[in-house]
């Protein structure tokens, strides 16, 4: 078996064990032995996080900005122990919704450490996030369309406000999570000034901001290099604004965004953190005095702090392809089903042969080309495709690597499938942080809509 099919890294040092906060964990490096056993106590499909994989990466996020506000992008993951480890390592928090903002609170992070990012922010939201900073008069709003400066107008809001801009350049490792260049985000670059302007005779504004898109790559710097450079030119032009008649506005920050991306694919390196943060700080200077720099990441805290394991139950023979049939699909990881996202699998073994006997270990089966497919009543509902895998087995366990974003964080009751438990890691003690949905869970909303049509079973009660 090569390196690859095995999951083996590129960029793997000698000895892993004195190999401190490494750029990467691959799906190779989690203890296979202790995946099995959290597997065989909590059944699959199983999400496992990290929290010390989580607190490396804020670590080394804020080694590479040492000067730059880090804001956790809370819709990469928002389970409560996760935005717990994050406010612990000093990271702020940007939130997508009023969920996120509640979420966050809920976790401890207090008003003034909030960024709330309005993208055509339902009434609902807005409500909320006004009345949350009546009491948190230091939370920011971050919006990016003039009607929604409007709208928290109209609800009394004059508080701390943030212009998001859209740069007219976009990046990341789908077309649709390139949000850069895409009208529905932001205020377009040559209006942004004029509007920044215009807002600071209504709030405070005390930021201007822009994203580039997820998933960000080493071979797509000069995307990031370029909006950088053009949003350090706003915020120049907003501090002495030459010629228009208007008064400079006061910025704090300038908040470049996230998008860091992450190594899927075994073979491919890691992020240069480092470089990327000179790149930075290259392309935005000088800023004026007294503004900082700002960052969202979200993928990068918590991809690699989290694989998500699943049970072969079928295996299927044809004669294009083997089907390996596993207990989880695009209702648990909907990445692959919606952005032809590639993850690592890694096959852990401990499933029988045909005949009932104990298959070999993973490293002593040859490796197989196969399609790994979830429940789901759909042809796209597939983990991967032609992956040369170690012969799986029914039974077998799978691990598949960097789950940790966008994971749990999609997904969803489809096929009315429950959600998959998941269980975080803290210093080697395990416990259930989400537990497992039961059958009973997913017409909880109708049977309180409806009393009198439970429609639940004795069966559903039971859960499952
Ligand atoms: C405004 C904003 N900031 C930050 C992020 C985080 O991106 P990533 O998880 O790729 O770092 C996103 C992701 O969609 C975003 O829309």
């Amino acid at each position: 078996m090569s390196d690859r099919d095995a999951g083996g890294s590129a960029d793997e040092p000698a000895d892993r064990d004195a190999a401190d906060n490494l750029p990467v964990r691959r799906v190779s490096d989690w203890d296979a032995d202790r995946l099995a056993e959290l597997a065989a106590e909590h059944d699959t499909p199983l999400y496992v996080q990290d929290l010390d994989r989580v607190r490396e990466n804020c670590e080394r996020l804020r080694d590479a900005f040492p000067d730059a506000d880090v804001r956790y992008a809370v819709k990469a993951h928002t389970g409560r122990a996760v935005l717990e480890a994050v406010r612990e390592a000093g990271l702020d928090a940007e939130c997508a919704s009023a969920g996120e903002v509640d979420r966050a609170l809920a976790a401890g992070f207090d008003g003034s450490r909030l960024h709330y990012t309005a993208v055509n922010p339902p009434a609902r939201d807005l409500d909320y996030v006004v009345g949350v900073a009546e009491a948190e008069p230091d939370l920011t709003i971050t919006v990016g369309a003039v009607d929604t400066l409007d709208r928290l107008a109209e609800r009394g809001y004059d508080g701390r406000v943030c212009v998001r801009v859209n740069p007219g350049v976009g990046a990341g490792h789908h077309e649709k999570v390139r949000t850069g260049g895409a009208a529905k985000f932001g205020i377009p670059y040559d209006r942004a000034a004029r509007a920044a302007q215009e807002a600071a005779e209504r709030f405070d504004v005390v930021g201007i901001h822009a994203h580039a898109g997820s998933g960000i790559d080493s071979d797509q710097l000069d995307s990031h290099r370029e909006l950088v450079a053009r949003i350090g030119e706003l915020a120049r032009e907003l501090a002495e604004p030459s010629n228009n008649g208007m008064s400079p506005v006061d910025l704090e920050y300038v908040d470049v965004g996230g998008g860091f991306g992450v190594p899927y694919e075994e073979d491919a390196p890691a992020l240069d953190l480092p470089a990327v943060a000179e790149a930075t700080r290259e392309a935005i200077s000088p800023l004026p005095a007294g503004v900082d720099l700002a960052i969202e990441p979200g993928r990068y805290v918590v991809a690699d702090a989290g694989v998500l394991l699943t049970r072969v139950n079928t295996v299927k023979p044809t004669p294009d392809e083997t089907v390996v049939g596993v207990d989880a699909g695009m209702t648990d990881l909907l990445r692959p089903a919606m952005y032809d996202a590639y993850h690592p699998i890694r096959n852990l073994g401990g499933g029988q042969a045909r005949d009932g006997s104990d298959a070999p270990a993973p490293d002593d089966r040859s490796a197989t080309p196969v399609t790994v497919a979830g429940p789901i009543c759909e042809t796209g509902d597939t983990l991967c495709r032609d992956r040369a895998l170690a012969d799986p087995a029914r039974g077998d366990l799978l691990a598949v690597g960097i789950a940790g974003a966008y994971g749990y964080e999609m997904a969803n009751q489809y096929n009315s499938r429950p959600r998959p438990a998941e269980v975080a890691l803290d210093d080697r003690t395990a416990a259930v942080v989400r537990r497992r949905e039961t059958l009973g869970d997913l017409t909880t909303v109708e049977r309180e809509a409806n009393p009198d049509r439970t429609g639940r079973t004795d069966r559903t009660e039971a859960g499952r």
